[in-house]
């Protein structure tokens, strides 16, 4: 027969060793179940000779409660262990601080936007957008560019392939909006139009292949090449500020005659001459001019009657030059150290 004490000496040390509940469920088993070594030993004690048999069965008895106690035990500690995990997992700590997400911000181009938005609008223009796939008419034969013209030429044009060979296009320019809205209504008008514009541009620090315009346009009776100064020069001023000022210097565009290219202060020298604007004081910015009688005529308005200015600029240029922006790449490549600090 087996040796009691050092039963419940390897007994201890595998229930100590034991480390979860389940574990623990299996040494039991093993320990008092049907085909433990403690019933096997109980079936022995039958065997014994009659006298011998009480002795045995108590110590038996003894072995089995003791096990019985060390599972116990062990159970308990297991079972507080537990708990202190699950208390530990479920817990709130009422002190920590959370920060609230980050906030993200407009981009520098859409922020440009709505401040010229805001500029016009205070000047009593109205705000009209058009689609950026056009068709050549609007683009260009519209505004005075029948095919083949030479002027089509100072735009690299991105051609769809819709329909006939080159009649579907992306924008090259916002003026085809002017037109839009010439045909949907007639004068007066006064509104801008902002939107995205695409050219086949090799990108470099000064051209971006998909940038943004802001197009212009006055209609109504007896309106002068003054008033479009005086438009340009209020807007200038509002938008960067006192010192910057406008000049208009004479240009061509086949949609406006006269034609003009208007410039304003450099921001990086204020005008005094450095090598951005090469050395002249001024930065061009857009161009400008008196509607044609022609495009008047393609949307069936009487220029004996009405008259008008149209003008239309770079919104990207435009953020360039007032935050000093050396290479206007960087507005498209949504660096968030870049757009962050703006
Ligand atoms: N559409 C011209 C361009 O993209 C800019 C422009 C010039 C717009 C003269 C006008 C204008 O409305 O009158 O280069």
């Amino acid at each position: 027969m087996m040796d009691p004490s050092s039963l419940v000496e390897s007994v201890a040390q595998l229930i100590a060793e034991t480390t979860s509940l389940d574990g623990l469920h299996d040494v039991q088993v093993e320990l008092l179940g049907k085909r433990s070594a403690l019933v096997a030993a109980r079936r022995e004690v039958g065997e014994l000779p009659g006298p011998e048999r009480p002795a045995a069965g108590q110590r038996l008895q003894a072995v089995r409660e003791e096990i019985e106690g060390l599972l116990a035990q062990r159970r308990a500690e297991l079972e507080e262990d537990q708990r202190r995990g699950r208390l530990g997992g479920d817990r709130l700590d009422l002190t920590e601080v959370v920060t609230g997400a980050r906030r993200g911000r407009l981009h520098l181009v859409q922020r440009t936007r709505d401040e010229l938005e805001d500029v016009f609008v205070g000047m009593g223009f109205v705000v009209v957008e058009g689609p950026e796939v056009e068709t050549d008419w609007y683009n260009f034969e519209a505004l005075n560019m029948p095919p083949a013209h030479p002027a089509r030429g100072m735009w690299d044009t991105l051609y769809l392939e819709l329909g006939e060979p080159e009649t579907v296009l992306l924008r090259t320019h916002t003026s085809p909006v002017q037109i839009r809205l010439m045909q949907a209504q007639g004068p007066p008008i006064y509104a801008v139009m902002p939107g995205r514009c695409y050219r086949r541009d090799t990108p470099d620090a000064r051209h971006i292949p998909v940038f943004h315009q802001v197009e212009g346009l006055v209609i109504d009776h007896g309106i002068s090449f003054a008033e479009l100064a005086g438009t340009i020069e209020t807007f200038t001023t509002s938008y960067f500020g006192p010192h910057t000022h406008s000049r208009l210097r004479p240009s061509y565009f086949p949609f406006t005659e006269p034609s003009a290219e208007f410039e304003v202060t450099c921001s990086i020298c204020k005008g005094k001459g450095c090598r951005t604007c090469s050395h002249t004081g001024w930065v061009e910015l857009g161009g400008c001019g008196m509607v044609d009688p022609e495009v008047f005529a393609a949307v069936g308005i009487d220029p004996e009657e009405w008259t008008g200015f149209a003008f239309g600029f770079g919104i990207d240029r435009l953020a360039q030059m007032r935050h000093v922006i050396a290479d206007m790449r960087i507005l498209l490549e949504n660096d968030v150290r870049f757009l962050r600090q703006l």
